[in-house]
């Protein structure tokens, strides 16, 4: 799948970070970093797979089931986070050889398969609110009841019950512009994307044995009020990587990057001059 990618200043020039966005947003999550790195840096963004302006390409994707426990059904596309990672790993080979990747949230979780596929394309890691545990059975049955919603009442409720528990609540009380963004890239994603995508995540496999093996300098933020992926869980995290160190953003939620681009943009860029 060609993917729609957001390039910044000097893109195709000096090093490159790849970021990669969560879900259920798109490419412009990180629209505040693309125009921020420092000297000799470029960043990509691209759109994941029927998220944005990518395709789903529902075709060349694994089907769900009928099983009672499902959470897309036989006639849905199940959307894996290898296939997100092996379109990341094509455009990696494509514009820049290899990368500094970025990954928040479900973004992160591409950013293991990815590293699992293909090591050799990964310079240095960001993992941003994102966890490394695969998802337990109340995560899945969350997603199950997700998938029910998108299927009869489309994105719209799913914006709404999500945006609490995304946001800190000084950005939510301060920052309008943020809540909106946020609010029209869930508005603008497809049920059919949210269905395929919550499957997929459902499905993913735990990274936690892979953690030791991370032998790449590996950043590690999380926002200080994350209530999905919380600061205690990016610790740990960040104490099983070898080379990692971990860093809380304060005043922020699951979003670090997009509450607080300026404290985000500051701990990215000391981490990429320490390469
Ligand atoms: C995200 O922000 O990507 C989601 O919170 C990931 C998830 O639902 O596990």
């Amino acid at each position: 799948m060609d993917l729609h990618v957001r390039a910044g200043p000097a893109a195709g020039s000096g090093d490159t970070v790849v970021f990669l966005h969560g879900f259920p947003f798109d490419g412009s999550l990180w629209d505040d970093q693309l125009t921020a790195l420092p000297d000799g840096w470029h960043g990509l963004a691209p759109d994941l797979r029927g998220f944005g302006r990518t395709p789903l390409g529902a075709g060349e994707l694994p089907r769900g089931s009928d099983a009672p426990d499902a959470v897309a059904r036989a006639d849905e596309a199940v959307l894996p986070m290898d296939v997100l990672a092996a379109d990341v790993a094509r455009l990696i080979q494509e514009r820049a050889g290899r990368a500094v990747i970025c990954g928040l949230s479900m973004g992160g979780y591409v950013v293991f398969a990815l590293r699992r596929q293909r090591p050799d394309l990964v310079r240095a890691l960001i993992l941003m609110d994102t966890r490394a545990a695969a998802d337990s059975p109340e995560a899945r049955q969350n997603r199950r009841r997700m998938a029910g919603t998108a299927r009869s009442a489309g994105a719209e409720p799913i914006a709404t019950t999500m945006i609490p528990s995304l946001l800190a609540p000084d950005t939510r009380q301060d920052r309008p512009d943020v809540v909106d963004r946020v609010r029209e890239m869930i508005r603008a994603t497809s049920p059919r994307t949210l269905i395929a995508a919550a499957a997929g995540m459902a499905a993913r496999a735990d990274s936690t044995p892979d953690l030791p093996e991370i032998d790449v300098p590996t950043l590690v933020v999380v926002g200080a009020e994350d209530t999905i992926t919380p600061p205690d869980e990016a610790r740990s995290m960040a104490a099983a990587i070898p080379n990692a160190r971990v860093e809380v953003v304060e005043g922020a939620g699951h979003l670090a990057s997009l509450e607080r681009p300026a404290a985000a943009n500051t701990l990215i860029a000391s981490f990429l001059a320490g390469l």
